[in-house]
């Protein structure tokens, strides 16, 4: 099957000359080379593929390509090299008013800060989207006004921007995006100027709103924690390349190098965990069923562990099936929360230390 959305060897080069930069950066060159000429390789030879429902996150440092990426996404940057294609239509093929209109239709965009016009309600900020595709009044309040509810935001519809708080402001950008009823959304950074707390609830509703809305998204972010939460597959970006594509799990536990290795130390990898990858999968069929608490291979790694807490012997995790497809000793777990485990140290029973009933 093809996927939603897709580019194909893409590069972006700002400055001169850029054909020509190209063709040097596919030789090898990398990006400060070209940037003492005064020109700046933003992407360099990337190929994304987002699968339909799926939330595709792009993580990398600031300055790294994200949003010059993005922009490509709904051609709101013309590549210098390479193809983007959404629902196999190449980008490049389309005239500037049917761009235009991929854009107003079928593809939404949320920003960091996020624009609302100050002099107009909550309802018509949300409906902004479709008074542009000239939806009539009616129709665009209503539809503006379940996406505001979606959103958390019933019984706001007639406030001024001015009286929500940030992350309710932020709401209402998601909310506009969700009333236009692209399926395509691209989020770029929406989350960053939050509060921590906010930010975390504005990742829960967005995960909740996915189980059922299944938008298919792309979304940007420099942390790492936000990208594991919230995507099914993550892209890491460094210097315009892609390093690695990957699932959570993947970039965790099986970096492509030492810089992405990096990126994971502050992760908290209880969160990202469940026992499918933890789990040791050399076991044998015909173990007795002691009809002890059991984990499947979706089981959180939290849960995994109080599981482990409870019993007097390893976590057995079961397909959905009841056949065993791993075990899970206790001291697997405290392992696979060290960033690296290591082999075992050797003891010669000098200090054993017990604790008191
Ligand atoms: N219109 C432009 N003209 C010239 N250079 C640009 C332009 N847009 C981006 N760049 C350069 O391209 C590089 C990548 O920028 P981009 O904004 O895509 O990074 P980013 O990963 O989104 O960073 P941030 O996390 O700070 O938003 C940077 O060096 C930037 O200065
Ligand atoms: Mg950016």
């Amino acid at each position: 099957m093809s996927p939603r959305l897709e580019t194909e060897h893409l590069y972006k080069v700002f400055g001169r000359r850029t054909d020509d930069s190209v063709e040097r950066l596919r030789q090898g060159a990398d990006r400060e080379e070209l940037r003492a000429d005064g020109t700046t390789a933003a992407v360099i030879d990337a190929s994304v593929r987002v699968e339909a429902g799926e939330i595709f996150v792009v993580m990398g440092l600031s300055g790294s390509g994200k949003s010059t990426l993005l922009r490509t996404l709904n051609g709101l940057l013309e590549p210098t090299a390479g193809r983007v294609r959404f629902d196999g239509q190449d980008l490049g093929e389309l005239t500037d008013r049917e761009l235009r209109e991929l854009r107003s239709k079928k593809i939404s965009m949320v920003f960091q800060h996020f624009a609302l016009f100050p002099h107009r309600s909550v309802r018509d900020n949300a409906a902004y989207g479709l008074a542009v595709q000239g939806v009539p009044r009616a129709e665009r309040d209503r539809r503006a006004g379940e996406a505001l509810a979606l959103c958390g935001l019933a019984g706001w519809e007639d406030s001024w921007p001015d009286e929500l708080s940030g992350g309710m402001q932020q709401r209402v950008g998601l909310a506009r995006a969700l009333a236009t009823d692209a399926d395509l959304l691209l989020m770029d950074e929406s989350f960053s100027a939050l509060d921590p707390l906010i930010r975390r609830d504005m990742q829960d509703q967005l995960l909740e709103l996915q189980k059922t809305l299944k938008k298919t998204i792309v979304f940007i972010t420099h942390d790492l924690n936000e990208a594991m939460r919230l995507g099914d597959r993550i892209a890491v970006m460094r210097d315009g390349r892609i390093v690695q594509t990957g699932t959570a799990e993947d970039i965790l536990l099986r970096p492509a190098d030492d810089y992405v290795a990096s990126f994971t130390q502050d992760v908290d990898r209880s969160r990202v965990l469940t026992a499918a990858a933890v789990m040791d999968t050399d076991v044998q069929g015909d173990e007795a069923d002691c009809g002890c608490a059991t984990a499947a291979p979706g089981t959180p790694f939290t849960e995994l562990c109080a599981l482990s807490a409870r019993l007097p012997h390893p976590v057995a995790v079961l397909d959905a099936n009841d056949g065993v497809v791993g075990v899970v000793p206790r001291q697997r777990l405290v392992g696979f929360l060290a960033e690296e485990a290591g082999e075992p140290l050797e003891c010669d029973g000098g200090r054993k230390v017990t604790a008191r009933a």
